[in-house]
């Protein structure tokens, strides 16, 4: 009785071990992680890489743009700056779970509009803080971005108008 037991235990066992084992072979351990729960976007569908971090926050070296704060979502989906500032960047958008509206970030309408400079914006981006020197709300994801990374985008912001 006792050794029937042990059979049916390592039977058990053993198909746990393949169970996982052939998961792992066929989502590998990335998988697991949901930072990497996405699919990398392909870069020659974007013009520019100021163009595919504003669409995607991936660059054209296939990384993905770090940040802080920003809502859950985001980390498991991915996503860019159009993600919440709409394709255009017009804002104007409730993103999910946020319960704030985006603003517009059109170079222009930051620039002229709001009087805030490129350090201000770069600011804004990077750290999370508005035009008055106010924290933004934490939706906002704190991106941590390369200068050359950070200089494409506002390139973009301004082909936006
Ligand atoms: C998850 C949604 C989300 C994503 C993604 C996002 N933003 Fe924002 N952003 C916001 C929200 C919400 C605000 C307004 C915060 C507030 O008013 O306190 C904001 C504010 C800003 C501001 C400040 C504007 C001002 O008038 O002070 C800038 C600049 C900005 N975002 C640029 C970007 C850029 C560039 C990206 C992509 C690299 C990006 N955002 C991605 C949600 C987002």
């Amino acid at each position: 009785m006792e050794r029937n037991l042990n059979v049916v235990l390592i039977a058990v066992l053993a198909f746990v071990a393949g169970f996982l084992a052939a998961n792992i072979f066929h989502y590998g351990f990335g998988s697991y992680m949901p930072y990497q729960q996405y699919r990398l976007p392909n870069k020659a569908e974007y013009s520019s890489n100021g163009e595919m971090i504003f669409m995607t926050g991936v660059n054209d070296r296939g990384e993905r743009i770090p940040f802080t704060a920003g809502p859950q979502w985001l980390y498991m989906h991915g996503g860019g700056c159009a993600s919440c500032h709409g394709d255009d960047g017009k804002g104007g958008i409730y993103p999910m779970m946020c319960g704030i509206k985006t603003p517009d970030i059109r170079y222009s309408t930051l620039n002229k509009t709001h009087g805030m400079s490129k350090e201000d914006i770069i600011r804004a981006i990077t750290k999370g803080v508005g035009d008055e020197g106010e924290e933004l709300d934490l939706c906002m994801p704190r991106w941590q971005m390369s200068e050359k990374d950070i200089n494409d985008v506002l390139e973009y912001l301004k082909q936006l108008g």
